[in-house]
């Protein structure tokens, strides 16, 4: 079942990756007062805590580039700045060799990939990818002065220890998907503006002569098929009452014009694919898993395209979109044959149909939570003036460890003056995906053979388990994450003894 989860961070045409191999920070932010002091607020005693201990040596660290970006106020040589730890491997870290200094808003740190430094002192923060995270190779002992962030910005399904509250809430800073985290993602697939107002590709005329010319109103195409959300279940039911087209594994009822072939499964941009959709009056656009604020260019793309988006993912998608008509939302229909028939209507009658295009004419932007949205994010999808949101969210963390250090000093030189900082941990609203439920009809009527059944709400509670298990093994202050099983037993035993 893992072996099916999408391992690769997504990304709008090639511009994260290009953006990746971009080191340079660009104009990221301006200075405030407090950074001035930092150096003279560094006490001898502090700088002892801060020497490298022996295994990473000086050499190592001296061999990195002090690269600075338009620079802030921190003048530590690199030995004396806080590790962070990025504990995924894969695509991590995503620069060359193992280390770097990286020099943020506010303040330095080191950024690293090498697990030697797991129990240092230094290492204050220790990153992990979400869909990588697994309850039994976590870093173990919980070190008390060490943080966990969380860098999420897939699926709900790569990872359901996330959606617990006792998996959420042993990470103290959290990038998601979720506008509630600490360092949200949730227009991560929406360039600009300009994307969503790009003018409508194919006319309604022409839209119209294809659909005389025998082409379905509705677009399928989907090669991911045994997914949480269980979308097929649906589009089937759907397609007893409506034309669609289905172009890919899933449902599949039409092929692909062998030109397009090779981009069956193409999340990108390619030209030639997205005329091919943009002639259809209305996407199915279902999410793979859902969960508030998880949305994908399966939503955006149409939007930008013109094409009308059939859209199962966020439950609060409305508070995005452009207005409050440029989408059509399944849940607000009581049964595939009621949506048949509202679409049917839509077809028929041009006028209805293009009120969902509206937004299109720059002054029906009404939303105001959208706009601001993308005018205040500091992060930029394929623009190489702003850092990406995987840069953003390390410099985040390593802003945010340097002044709880700071106020840790602070606090214990002068603790009667000074206020002790307050512990940060993540909610269940970071993330907190609900239980994995029938794409169409009743879980309970589904026969206990069926595919998604044996799979997804399993999955969910197992997760559920080995977040337990985990929230275990830190408080008994394991130092083996292979104990895990161990403790889920125990756990298992005595709650069904009752006394959990
Ligand atoms: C980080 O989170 C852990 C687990 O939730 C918590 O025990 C700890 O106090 C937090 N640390 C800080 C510095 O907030
Ligand atoms: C936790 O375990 C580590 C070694 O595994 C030990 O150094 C540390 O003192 C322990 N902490 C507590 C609170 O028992």
């Amino acid at each position: 079942m893992m072996a099916g989860r999408r391992r690769l961070l997504p990304c709008v045409g090639l511009g994260l990756f290009a953006v990746l191999l971009c080191w340079v920070w660009v104009s990221f932010a301006s200075f405030s007062e407090d950074q001035l002091h930092f150096e003279s607020s560094l006490e001898a005693a502090d700088r002892a805590a801060f020497q490298p201990q022996s295994a990473l040596s000086d050499m190592e660290f001296a061999s990195i580039s002090s690269y600075r970006g338009p620079g802030n106020f921190d003048r530590r040589r690199n030995k004396e700045l806080p590790i962070i730890l990025w504990w995924s491997g894969g695509l991590f870290p995503h620069f060359p060799g193992d280390t770097e200094r990286i020099d943020c808003a506010t303040s330095s740190c080191l950024v690293t990939s090498n697990r030697k430094v797991q129990l240092y002192k230094r290492t204050t923060s220790i990153i992990f990818y979400g869909t990588d995270f697994r309850a039994y190779e976590a870093p173990l002992p919980r070190l008390r002065h060490q943080t966990w962030a969380l860098f999420h910005e897939e699926s709900p399904m790569n990872n359901y220890i996330l959606s617990h509250g006792p998996g959420i809430r042993l990470f103290n800073y959290t990038a998601t998907f979720s506008r509630e985290s600490d360092y949200p993602l949730t227009l991560q697939w929406l360039p600009s503006l300009e994307y969503l107002l790009e003018p409508v590709a194919v006319p309604l005329q022409e839209k119209n002569r294809l659909r005389h010319e025998g082409m379905a109103p509705v677009l399928y195409m989907q090669s991911h098929c045994d997914v949480p959300s269980d979308r097929d279940r649906y589009v089937q039911e759907l397609m007893k009452y409506i034309e669609v087209d289905s172009y890919g594994k899933c449902l599949n009822n039409k092929p692909l014009p062998d030109h397009l072939e090779d981009t069956a499964t193409a999340t990108g941009e390619e030209p030639g694919f997205m005329n091919f959709v943009a002639r259809y009056k209305f996407h199915l656009a279902l999410e793979n898993g859902l969960c508030p604020d998880y949305m994908t260019e399966k939503l955006w793309r149409p939007l930008h395209q013109g094409c009308v988006p059939i859209y199962r993912g966020s439950s609060a998608v409305a508070d995005w979109m452009p207005n409050d008509h440029s989408v059509i939302i399944i849940d607000e229909f009581p049964s595939p044959k009621v949506l048949a028939d509202f679409l049917k209507h839509l077809d028929e009658n041009d006028d209805d149909y293009a009120r969902y295009l509206e937004f299109k004419n720059h002054r029906s932007i009404t939303n105001a939570r959208l706009l601001e949205a993308l005018e205040t994010r500091e992060w930029g999808v394929n623009d190489m003036s702003k850092p990406n949101y995987l840069n953003g969210f390390e410099c985040y963390v390593c802003d945010q460890e340097n002044a709880r250090l700071a106020a840790e000093r602070a606090y214990r030189k002068a603790p009667k003056t000074n206020r002790a900082p307050q512990p940060k941990m993540a909610s269940n609203s970071h993330m907190g995906c609900p239980l994995p439920s029938a794409g169409y009809g009743d879980v309970r009527d589904l026969p206990a053979d069926d595919g998604w059944l044996q799979i997804w709400p399993q999955d969910y509670w197992q997760s559920l388990d080995q977040a337990e298990g985990l929230e275990s093994l830190i408080r008994h202050n394991e130092s083996d994450p292979s104990l895990l099983w161990k403790h889920m037993q125990n756990i298992a035993v005595s709650r069904a003894r009752g006394k959990h």
